[in-house]
């Protein structure tokens, strides 16, 4: 009840915050407990080749861990001067400051075209807030973490549901949760495939729908409508089977057309398609 009323007053702060031109306040500071940290960059198999951002970065233990740990690269932006400057004085110390920075900034503000990895433990209605901002901004195949709250309406790729007595101090309960999201590539639309003979004969048309990850549609082959089997969508990587022995296709979407592979009949073949 304490949590829940908790909750209440912020995101009633957090609204009046938005009325105003203050930034609005996404959680408190709560440093996320370090085993914690450890587990949300290996649920995302981040490597040196990462750049990750932490919206609301607190004393910096996402990021610097990213780097010292997992060698990745990154910045943290939190509103709360101080602890940037004690998130910027841990890098220098730890050697990271060529890899690592932290800024004084409005996450809400920021530009995080640049994560490969996004971090966040904010509040549950701030997490929603910025729903929109992450898709319109972040790259298809850029892995999301959120520490306790979800992401409404969007399946997590991969969930963790552990009990952690550290947590008590924080929330009042053991219960701790960390969601992996993958930004989908957009394949809503008209798609004009080309497949190998074998396949089909002449084109192939492909009507996509889609809701966040999850993707549905058709196929025109020869005149005859059929159903795509088995849609699956992560990142930029698609795949779906044509009913009876019409083939397995997977591909990368890039933009407006993706390529990739048919399997059928035990043979591969490429196919391609571009959006009409
Ligand atoms: C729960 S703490 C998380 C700290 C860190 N990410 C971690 O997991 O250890 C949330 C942090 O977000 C910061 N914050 C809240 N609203 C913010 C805003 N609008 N812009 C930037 N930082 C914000 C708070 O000051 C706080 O340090």
């Amino acid at each position: 009840m304490r949590r829940l009323l908790a909750c209440l007053c912020l995101a009633y702060a957090a609204a009046l915050a938005a009325a105003s031109d203050k930034p609005v306040n996404a959680g408190p500071y709560v440093p996320s407990p370090q085993s914690v940290v450890a587990d949300m960059l290996k649920l995302a198999d981040v490597g040196p080749g990462d750049f990750v951002i932490d919206l609301g970065s607190g004393d910096g233990r996402i990021v610097l861990t990213a780097a010292k740990v997992f060698g990745a690269r990154g910045f943290g932006v939190e509103i709360q001067d101080n602890l940037v400057k004690l998130s910027n004085e841990a890098a220098q110390r730890e050697g990271l400051a060529d890899r690592v920075r932290f800024i004084t900034q409005d996450l809400f503000k920021t530009d995080i075209s640049q994560a490969t990895v996004l971090t966040m433990y904010l509040l549950p209605n701030t997490v929603n807030m910025l729903k929109d901002k992450l898709l319109a901004e972040l790259r298809p195949g850029t892995r999301i973490l959120s520490h306790d709250y979800p992401l409404a309406g969007w399946i997590p790729e991969q969930y963790v549901q552990m009990d952690l007595e550290d947590k008590v101090a924080i929330s009042g309960v053991t219960t701790t949760l960390i969601y992996l999201y993958v930004v989908p590539a957009r394949v809503a639309g008209s798609w004009h495939a080309k497949v190998p003979a074998s396949v089909a004969k002449g084109a192939v048309r492909l009507d996509l729908k889609q809701q966040l990850t999850r993707v549905s549609g058709s196929a025109r082959v020869g005149g005859r409508e059929m159903l795509l089997e088995d849609v699956r969508l992560k990142g930029e990587q698609l795949s779906f089977r044509l009913p009876g022995r019409g083939g397995r296709f997977s591909g990368t979407v890039r933009g407006q057309a993706i390529e990739g592979m048919v399997e059928a009949g035990g043979v591969k073949s490429p196919w391609s398609a571009s959006l009409r």
